[in-house]
């Protein structure tokens, strides 16, 4: 079999590993890849927007899967436009994919089918956004409708700081059309969890739950990023919090997306919290998380293409899961995620009997491997306890420590 998989980060590195455990995969092609990648598969130079360019490539090669791992693509399409070419893709459609990128449709759609989350109104008039924050007082939390890079959620701990993100999204337009209009809503306190789920319509089968460390710094000091580690399975995480979680939000989110016309198919990924008043979403995503996923399929025990088309066949994965726990940490670029060099040389990285190594801002020249970009690799291990695995990756982190070009957090898995 041919497979193809759109992206360039560890995700899409994560998959690729995953996904060459079948056997029945001969040539595994990613789009565009990243320089770890390339040790396993071949890299193409395709941008993950070019939607043409991709449905034209799977044509010719007659790609027997393509499985996209961002959102941008299913944003724009790419699951409508391989399903009109009449190619195996899995993924949810450009509809069924708002649920990420339209906070607003997320937020109206869980209010209908009164599935618990932040009380909200959405905005796209300054004065009223300013009134609501007024009458309510902080803290609040304003989220820019669109896909903003994970950069469009401010956690306004005053009324000064929840004014100034509306003057930036509704005034200044810094998300352009994406923060045109704005979800101003309650701020919930708990712990979070993310939890992934294979769906296909109204069938709905949860992956075990994961933790993701989205600030920069330890003890979650520091700008949000696109996640510095995660664990998974979540210790602290009750089982009647996570059956809720299934059968009180992923099933009948799963099944209103039928009921509004948009039938899901793909991962759905729930950020959900804990709040004292039961678990609550945070937001909606329409693929696998980065880096949670680095941390959840190396401990899925089935075959993740064969899952893939079971799901797309309706028929149970019925999926199994190691014991113990996975743990990975993030090692980004000093100044991620602002301003970083890129180009800057890694240190010797050996194969380990303990850890995992996941590429995600990488290339290599020159038979050595340099940065490319704010996250540059994860650092994974699996053991029985969440303590040892933590233990193993960051003696394996050690390697980093002189290196002033890189960062890493070292209170990943201190989970209480
Ligand atoms: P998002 O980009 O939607 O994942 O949001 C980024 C982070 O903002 C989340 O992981 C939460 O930590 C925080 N956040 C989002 N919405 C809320 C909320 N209603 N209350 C408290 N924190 C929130
Ligand atoms: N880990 C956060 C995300 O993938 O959106």
């Amino acid at each position: 079999m041919k497979v193809l998989v759109i992206g360039s980060g560890g995700r899409e590195h994560m998959l690729v590993k995953k996904l060459l455990e079948d056997e029945r995969v001969e040539e595994m092609f990613v789009a565009p890849g990243n320089g770890g990648i390339a040790e396993e598969a071949q890299c193409i130079p395709i941008k993950e927007t070019d939607i043409d360019a991709l449905v034209n490539f799977a044509r010719q090669e007659q790609m027997d899967w393509t499985i996209v791992g961002p959102e941008l693509p299913l944003m724009l399409g790419i699951v409508n436009a391989f399903r009109a070419a009449n190619l195996n893709v899995f993924g949810p459609t450009q509809e069924a994919a708002m649920i990420e990128g339209s906070k607003d449709f997320s937020k109206a759609l869980m209010k209908k089918y009164q599935v618990p989350t932040a009380n909200y109104q959405s905005f796209t008039n300054s004065d009223q956004a300013k009134a609501y924050i007024r009458q309510k007082g902080a803290p609040i939390v304003i989220k820019a409708d669109g896909l903003a890079a994970g950069k469009g959620v401010v956690v306004a701990l005053t009324e000064e700081q929840a004014l100034t993100a509306i003057d930036d999204m509704l005034e200044a337009n810094r998300f352009g059309q994406a923060g045109a209009c704005v979800v101003i809503e309650e701020f919930l306190a708990g712990k979070e969890f993310s939890l992934f789920a294979f769906v296909n319509g109204e069938s709905v089968y949860p992956m075990l739950p994961a933790r993701d460390h989205k600030r920069a710094f330890d003890g979650d000091q520091g700008p949000n990023t696109g996640g510095m580690g995660a664990y998974s399975p979540v210790p602290d995480l009750d089982q009647e919090h996570l059956s809720f979680a299934v059968e009180s939000i992923l099933k009948p989110v799963a099944n209103a997306m039928v009921a509004e016309g948009r039938p899901y198919t793909g991962v759905l990924y729930a950020g959900l919290i804990v709040t004292a008043d039961g678990v609550k979403v945070i937001e909606f995503n329409a693929r696998f998380g980065d880096p949670e996923t680095q941390v959840v399929l190396p401990l899925l025990k089935n075959n993740l293409l064969q899952v893939i088309e079971d799901i797309d066949n309706g028929n149970d994965p019925k999926l199994e899961w190691r014991a113990g726990y996975a743990i990975g940490a993030v090692v980004a670029s000093s100044g991620y995620p602002h301003q970083y060099r890129k180009g800057v040389t890694l240190p010797d990285l050996p194969d380990d009997d303990q850890c995992y190594l996941i590429h995600a801002g990488t290339v290599k020249e020159a038979e050595q491997f340099k940065s490319s970009g704010g996250r540059v690799l994860l650092v994974g291990a699996i053991n029985q306890t969440l303590k040892r695995a933590q233990a193993n990756i960051y003696h394996y982190l050690e390697r980093f420590d002189q290196n002033k070009a890189f960062f890493y957090r070292k209170d990943i898995g201190d989970f209480e």
